[in-house]
């Protein structure tokens, strides 16, 4: 017996397509054993060793048989790979030791290339069968008897599927998991098909590989939650020295492990059903095991190893600190995006690497392994006979039963002959695939053929249906139908194609059929091109791969992979380039940005196919509840306006009462997980029914956030009142609503201050108090309460200087012209340097939220800010429609107050007009005098001469359009200065037209582009920032020119009415 650690190996792959495009930051670095890996954000490193840390992430190029070959010593190639742990998990099966080798990694690291590999560059699962083969046929010695039996098995949403077992015969619910009191744990049923070359292997592993493929709910993401397990049972049965007959056997298991990465936890920490979601339940018991184990190894006492909690933990029980040698290989991304992961990853590996096994050789005399059995059978039988017949004792019963069961085939086995077992699988491997789609069928070399692509690239190009001449109905499997699909969205009869010899045409079979070619929807005929790619239903993607003429010689169909389809769809779908721009962009490095905006599309694209997952689920199961990929821009929140990230988030609708959440990115995909695992129980036909305090498609009714807008507190500074129309923008960057607000410096009794009581310079407010009256009279055509609907209200809030708490407005119910009427006064005691600052470079975020009334409950949904809030959620039905009453009462009362208030502001607006027409005519006068024109609408600064005859000059600053609030113009006009002030404008002008119109050619150019290929999106971003950026300095520097003519203008007019 020996005591051996796990021996654990990490191996970082090269950048894929992607990455590079993202111009990827590498992380990962290798110095003999030992890898580091540097945090992107502050350069920290860690280094952990490890028994091997192979580079595969450059240093090698492809030879002309698309092997990947050394380059530079230092890159690790396949064959490397093996020689270090294949080759020691081949050399221990002879000995007769149990070995295991897993991969471990995230989703895309590079699991399957090791473990399986792709196309020439084979893995270690196909090198160690081979060598296991040619070892094998090396043996000479005639009494010397060597048998190979090979299964294959997915564990999926904790349920076992047989990967050797055609579609048709498996079982529903999956294969159980039994244990033997002497073997341990099995699964009942299993195939252990035995084999006597390696090219039967092959043949068995296309066949599993198949079978994945086209698993029953055929969703695209399914491998990535599943492990893969192959175990290779390898038999010598010679005489031993004393002339005794001897069985020596090994048990070797390869597993692929399901991708280790999860939705965000800290993301997903907020959702109600965080707990519920065992996301993958094998793969946390199987952390929880290799950390007991860890527990054990460094001499803790009493550490229970969960085993049992999990069907892989179970199967792998004997591979983990049991009688095994076991090897695990950590497969690395190299890139900085995915730094948590993989860094999480490479503490996994550490964990592993102090598990103890003991591992001893499997070898027995044969008589006594079947006298063992005999005797075991003995007992069974007896325990049989002895049982009651209460309930316990029946089940009882069956298990014994079963027991027996199994030990009567291991006694089969063991004497049945070989060439006997191998004859009746040969038998059984004709009858069982004789209808099913062949791997080996090679006719679509002679026709056109649909090649599938999985989001898997793995799973990519493993099915392919040859299209001969004739019609062919893809569809559900069912009547009439000649390519059967099981994926999400396929109709009944779902599309047909036909070859006519010359050409192939595709056609939706009826009107509901989602059917796209290259990304475009498709209504009626059309003829394919050779690499068409097409999308049926929401996750049957396949490459169209034309009449052999038409194929070149040394085509790359890898590149039209999942990412390929998918980049395609959304630029198809109007994937809105603009929603990635910020409402304000400051001064910020241009690099930073382009690394922002790649990780923001990266997100997105890899968000969207899962949306529509999620889309065709509900639609299937009836759920009613529709998704929505959106950009939420950070700007839209940061005071400052220059918060450049941007997250992914889902609009969820419910479409029949039209209720609206959104959730986080983190949020969907945990949700994502549980609607799959609904799904699933639906497909096998199980109960879905659910309260729905557990449904992943319901939520409490919440606010919605509709958009925002930037009120820049500068003006404030110079105690210049503010009185605007801004627009609030939503996360796409389009037009939510219009808001009317007043900023208005005011004393400490909150008396509006006249305008002499501004200050030239900002500085001169330190040390005083500063009072103004901030007002947020209404909006205007907002978008979420079209219509009027009654039950929908919108409400604004806002922070000020850095309070915790959001001030809002009271909820207007049922009106898209929203009167709010807030009037609040803030009282500055004493102005500091720091507030002074928080003036000149920050502005109030106005926020307008949407709140909606909850059908089932009748009351309103709560406000996301807690504390000030009331929180409706929980109210009396009753109480809540009383309420409504009132708040309709109440506004009533509002807009009839309003109309009276309007119609007096009228008047006096009528007044004021007359005066300022006045005014105007003698302006005009003077303007001829001077010929300088006088700009039209000149809204940005009016010098004016105080009215009261002070001796200070004002300043009124309206930054927007639309101000209600003109100032009376200048009584006596001080010619010379307002010519120089014109001057100014008018040249502040000729550039704000520039600038007006580079931002037309910027809206055009998302628009003109949309033939677009694939790729283009990103060179159009590119090209918008660079637009945009350009813009923003443009505006900047007619901004400072302008300021620079007005505080010139200010000064020599105080000069002129202070001759001190
Ligand atoms: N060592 C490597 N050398 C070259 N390509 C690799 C390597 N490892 C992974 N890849 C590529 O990266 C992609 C993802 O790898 P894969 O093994 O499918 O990841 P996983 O199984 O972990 O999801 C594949 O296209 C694969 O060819
Ligand atoms: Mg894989």
């Amino acid at each position: 017996m020996s005591s051996d650690s796990v021996k654990v190996a990490v191996r970082v792959r090269p950048f894929n397509q992607r990455e590079k495009n993202a111009n990827s930051k590498l992380v990962i670095s290798m110095r003999g054993n030992a890898t580091t890996i540097t945090n992107p954000q502050n350069g920290e490193t860690k280094t952990f060793a490890f028994d091997h840390s192979y580079w595969s992430h450059d240093g090698f190029k492809e030879n002309e048989t698309g092997v990947y070959i050394k380059e530079k010593e230092s890159y690790a190639d396949q064959r490397q790979v093996y020689n270090d742990l294949g080759q020691g998990v081949l050399d221990n099966a002879w000995q007769g030791y149990n070995a295991a080798l897993f991969a471990y990694g995230q989703t895309g690291s590079g699991k399957s290339y090791s473990m399986v590999g792709y196309g020439p560059n084979k893995g270690i699962v196909p090198i160690t069968c081979d060598e296991l083969f040619k070892a094998i046929d090396k043996n000479t010695d005639k009494k010397k008897q060597m048998q190979v039996t090979f299964s294959m098995l997915e564990i999926y949403n904790e349920q076992v599927r047989d990967l050797l077992t055609p579609a048709k015969q498996q079982q529903k619910g999956g294969l159980k998991v039994r244990q033997h009191p002497k073997s341990g744990f099995y699964v009942d049923g299993l195939k252990s098909v035995p084999v006597r070359s390696y090219n039967e292997i092959e043949r068995l592993m296309d066949q599993g590989t198949l079978s994945r493929t086209t698993a029953a709910t055929n969703m695209n993401a399914t491998s990535s939650r599943s492990h893969m397990v192959i175990t290779i049972r390898f038999k010598q049965l010679y005489m031993n020295e004393l002339g005794e007959s001897t069985t020596k056997t090994s048990e070797v298991s390869l597993v692929d492990l399901a991708g280790s990465e999860r939705a965000d936890s800290t993301g997903a920490e907020g959702d109600r059903l965080k707990e519920g979601a065992a996301i993958n339940q094998s793969l946390s018991t199987l952390g929880n095991v290799i950390s007991a184990l860890a527990d054990l190894a460094m001499g803790k006492k009493k550490v229970m190893v969960p085993y049992r909690d999990s069907v892989l933990t179970k199967l792998l029980q004997s591979a983990l600190g049991g009688n095994s040698r076991t090897i695990m290989i950590a497969a690395l991304s190299p890139a900085a995006i995915n730094y948590d992961e993989t860094l999480s990853t490479l503490r996994y590996a550490d964990r592993a690497k102090k598990i103890q096994n003991k591992a001893v050789i499997n070898e027995s005399p044969t008589e006594r392994l079947i006298r063992e059995l005999k005797e075991e059978n003995n007992k069974l039988l007896a325990m049989l006979k002895a049982q009651g017949t209460g309930v316990k004792a029946v089940v009882k019963t069956e298990e014994l039963e079963r027991l027996l069961q199994e030990n009567e085939r291991q006694m089969q086995e063991a004497q049945l002959s070989w060439e006997q077992r191998l004859e009746e699988a040969r038998k059984e491997w004709e009858k069982s695939h004789a209808q099913e789609l062949h791997p080996e069928d090679l006719t679509w070399q002679h026709f056109p053929y649909l090649r599938n692509v999985n989001e898997d690239p793995h799973l990519s190009g493993v099915v392919k249906y040859a299209l001969q001449n004739k019609e062919y109905v893809i569809g559900k499997p069912g009547n009439g139908v000649s390519i059967e699909l099981h994926g999400l969205g396929i109709q009944p009869h779902h599309a047909v194609m036909c070859n006519t010899g010359q050409k192939v045409l595709i056609r939706p079979a009826v009107q509901q059929a989602k059917l796209l070619v290259n990304g475009v929807p498709l209504q009626k005929e059309r003829t394919l091109t050779h690499l068409d790619r097409i999308m049926l239903g929401s996750s049957s993607l396949f490459l169209y791969v034309g009449f052999p003429s038409e194929r070149a010689q040394h085509e790359n169909l890898e590149q039209y992979d999942f990412e390929f389809f998918q980049t395609e769809f959304a630029e198809e779908s109007g994937f809105h380039t603009n929603s990635l721009l910020t409402p304000r962009e400051g001064h910020h490095d241009p690099n930073e940005d382009k690394s922002a905006m790649m990780m923001v599309l990266h997100e997105y694209m890899n968000l969207l196919p899962k949306i529509e997952e999620a889309k065709v689920m509900s639609q299937e199961m009836q759920k009613g509840v529709s998704f929505e990929p959106e950009v939420k821009n950070l700007a839209a929140h940061d005071e400052v306006g220059r918060d450049m990230k941007k997250e992914v988030i889902v609009k969820v609708t419910n479409e029949k009462t039209k209720q609206v959440w959104v959730w986080s990115k983190a949020k969907f995909i945990n949700r994502k997980f549980l609607i799959e695992d609904m799904y699933t129980k639906w497909c096998n036909g199980e109960s879905i029914a659910i309260d729905r305090h557990h449904d992943p498609f319901w939520d409490p009714v919440e606010d919605v956030f509709l958009g925002s807008c930037h009120l820049w507190l500068q003006s404030l500074a110079y105690k210049i009142e503010t009185n605007d129309q801004l627009d609030i923008i939503d996360h796409h960057g389009r037009e939510e609503a219009m808001i009317h607000i007043k900023m208005l410096p005011c004393d400490h009794t909150g008396k509006v201050l006249s305008d002499d009581s501004l200050v030239l310079d900002p500085a001169e407010l330190i040390g005083h108090p500063l009072d103004f009256v901030f007002v947020i009279d209404h909006c205007m055509g907002v978008k979420w309460v079209r219509g009027n609907n009654l039950a929908r209200g919108v409400y604004c809030g806002f922070r000020f200087f850095g309070q915790p708490d959001l001030i809002t407005t009271k909820t207007m119910w049922g009106n898209s012209n929203a009167k709010f009427h807030f009037k609040k006064h803030f009282s500055i005691e004493k102005v500091t340097p720091e507030f002074h600052d928080y003036l000149q470079t920050h502005a109030i975020i106005i926020e307008l939220w949407g709140t909606q009334v909850d059908p089932d409950s009748g009351s309103a949904s709560s406000r996301p800010s807690s504390g000030s809030l009331a929180d409706h959620t929980d109210e009396d039905p009753e109480v809540a429609e009383l309420r409504r009453v009132l708040k309709r009462q109440t506004e009533e009362c509002d807009h009839l107050r309003a109309a009276y208030q309007k119609a007096k502001k009228e008047n006096f607006k009528l007044k004021q007009q007359v005066e300022r027409h006045k005014n105007a005519l003698e302006l005009q006068k003077l303007d001829h005098q001077e010929t300088i024109p006088h700009p039209v609408n000149s809204r940005v600064a009016h010098l004016q001469r105080d009215q009261h005859g002070g001796s200070h000059d004002s300043i009124n600053s309206n930054s927007s359009t639309g101000s209600s609030h003109e100032p009376p113009p200048p009584k006596h006009p001080s010619t010379s200065l307002d010519a120089e002030i014109a001057k100014g404008l008018k040249v502040f002008f000729k550039d704000v037209r520039h600038v007006q119109r580079g931002l037309k050619n910027v809206k055009e150019l998302g628009t003109t582009n949309s033939s677009a290929d694939n790729g283009n999106v990103k060179s159009l971003f590119e090209e918008q920032q660079k637009a945009l950026h350009d813009i923003d300095e443009q505006l900047n520097a007619a901004v400072s020119a302008l300021k620079v003519t007005v505080t010139s203008v200010i000064k020599k007019k105080k000069q002129q009415t202070d001759p001190s």
